[in-house]
């Protein structure tokens, strides 16, 4: 699905950054070539290593490391990256993208990017819901960046409320809406209509610039059909499609970690 895009995907120090492994993981098993960045202070939390051997290629840190080609790797990458996201963003990184500065590896390829840039912020609540950090966010949506809400639950450090990394298999669904579907359905009329019995007990698609934005709502306890996974009693699904595209696909949430999409039309 994925086959000849890159995602550069940029990893900061916080607890979530461990999700970013199986973001990773779930893009190269979408054929995606993966290149890796991690801010320093992310290394606290996981190693290059670790994305070096779920990706195939060489992840990257320090901005002046000497073991690259002799081109720029900072902007040789960026013209070769198809969509940016950063997974887990810290409160720092979204206010230094924000704002331009470029005072690492992370923030200066970006910086290059011409590409669609995707940021999942993910702090403790009160971080997430200081006026500064919502104006850094507003600021990158102004700049282009499309900014996937946090999750709201039990966080690491004991607090409740928003401010989680949402699982990697919603992330894939972003990633895939940018890179993949638009391509994959462009062009193609298909029947709305209800998967299976007891599976969708509603689902509206709403036509948005060749793309679709499917809600489904799952009858509580029912089992999915088998294109949707079971997730409790709601979930959103993005896929591509016309208006009047019946598009089923995984709903994130649930399920196995690995990533399955499934898209009928
Ligand atoms: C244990 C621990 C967990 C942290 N988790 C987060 C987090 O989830 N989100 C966040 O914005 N900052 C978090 N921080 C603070 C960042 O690590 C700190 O702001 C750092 O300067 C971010 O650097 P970076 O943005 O260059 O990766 C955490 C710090 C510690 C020590």
């Amino acid at each position: 699905m994925l086959k000849g895009k890159t995602v550069l995907l940029g990893v900061t120090g916080g607890i979530a950054a461990y999700k970013a492994a199986y973001l990773a993981s779930a893009l190269v098993k979408l054929h995606a070539s993966v290149e890796v960045i991690l801010t320093e202070h992310a290394t606290e939390f996981i190693t290059p290593l670790t994305f070096e051997q779920l990706t195939g290629n060489r992840c990257m840190v320090n901005t002046f490391d000497r073991n690259f080609s002799h081109q720029v790797e900072h902007i040789s990458l960026a013209q070769r990256t198809d969509l940016v996201i950063v997974a887990p963003a810290t409160a720092n990184v979204c206010a230094k993208l924000a704002h331009g500065l470029a005072d690492d590896m992370l923030t200066t390829t970006i910086l290059a990017c011409r590409c669609p840039k995707l940021i999942a912020p993910a702090m403790n609540t009160n971080m997430y819901e200081n006026p500064v950090t919502q104006d850094n966010l507003d600021i990158l949506r102004k700049y282009g960046w499309q900014v996937i809400e946090p999750a709201a639950g039990r966080l690491a450090c004991g607090a409740v409320g928003k401010g989680k990394l949402p699982e990697p298999e919603l992330l894939v669904q972003y990633i895939l809406k940018e890179l993949a579907l638009p391509k994959d359905l462009a062009g193609k009329t298909v029947l709305a209509g209800s998967p299976g019995p007891g599976a969708v007990s509603h689902q509206s698609l709403h036509g948005q610039d060749g793309l679709c934005h499917c809600q489904e709502r799952h009858a509580a306890g029912g089992q999915g059909h088998s294109g949707f996974r079971p997730h409790g009693n709601s979930g959103t699904a993005l896929c591509g499609g016309g208006p009047g595209s019946l598009c089923t696909g995984y709903v994130p949430g649930g399920g196995p970690a690995e990533p399955r999409g499934r898209f009928h039309h």
